[in-house]
């Protein structure tokens, strides 16, 4: 069907393209026998909601050196947390943290929930951070929904160049009606439509002759037109 093909093509991409960064390490193939691995997805996660890539990836390294487990986070002050933050900016985040972390510590033994209603629970975790927690730490299938994913499927499936500005119910329908039968497939896809989002179809200068599902794109087939009405600048 369309919809495998596009699986595979997306997939297939992703395997050849994709960023080698390290809280994407599968459990098979994880360096840090010591640092615990949803722990650190998690980390990355909070980051990456407002920082870039590259200002996160040493100072990710740094909590993960320090406080490799949420009860190494809990034992820390809150204090700590926020210095260790550096300049990744919006320092609430570290204090976020530090709030799960010690919920984790205290109300579930130090291990971080596997099921998406207990990671929702947790402070300072909302619907998008559970969703890719669940997603890529446990393989839970659930479809995770950023900005990048949020602009890759708009400008694919709906013809349009961005998406609205806040996340819809129908956008949440989509993204789950795209998800592969697999799971494994499902986590691996997930991570891939945002990695071509922020590779390839960027939101300022996408790359349309780079993309791999160019000619399955509603929004090139239809020209490429440019949003109508007000737009943010971001
Ligand atoms: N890999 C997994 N989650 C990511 C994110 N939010 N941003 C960039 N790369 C990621």
């Amino acid at each position: 069907s369309d919809l495998s093909a596009l699986h595979d093509t997306i997939l297939t991409w992703y395997a050849a393209q994709a960023r080698d960064l390290p809280w994407r390490r599968s459990p098979e193939a994880w360096p840090w026998p010591e640092v615990d691995r949803p722990w650190a997805v998690l980390v990355s996660e909070v980051m990456l909601q407002q920082t870039p890539v590259v200002r996160v990836e040493p100072v990710w390294h740094e909590w993960m050196r320090r406080w490799p487990t949420p009860a190494a986070l809990a034992a820390a002050a809150p204090g700590d947390a926020v210095r260790e933050w550096g300049r990744l900016g919006y320092p609430r985040r570290a204090l976020r943290l530090h709030a799960a972390a010690t919920a984790i510590a205290q109300e579930h033994g130090g291990v971080i929930p596997a099921n998406l209603e207990d990671l929702q629970a947790l402070p300072g975790i909302g619907t998008y951070t559970a969703a890719a927690v669940g997603a890529f730490a446990f393989g839970i299938r659930s479809a995770v929904v950023d900005v990048n994913v949020r602009r890759v499927e708009a400008r694919l499936v709906t013809g349009a160049e961005h998406p609205a500005p806040s996340l819809s119910a129908a956008e949440t329908r989509l993204a789950e009606e795209l998800l592969p039968a697999g799971d494994r497939e499902a986590a691996t896809w997930n991570v891939a439509v945002m990695e071509l989002g922020a590779l390839v179809c960027k939101a300022k200068t996408p790359q349309c002759e780079r993309c791999p599902v160019l000619d399955a794109c509603a929004w090139v087939l239809a020209g490429r037109p440019a949003h109508d009405g007000p737009r943010k600048r971001v």
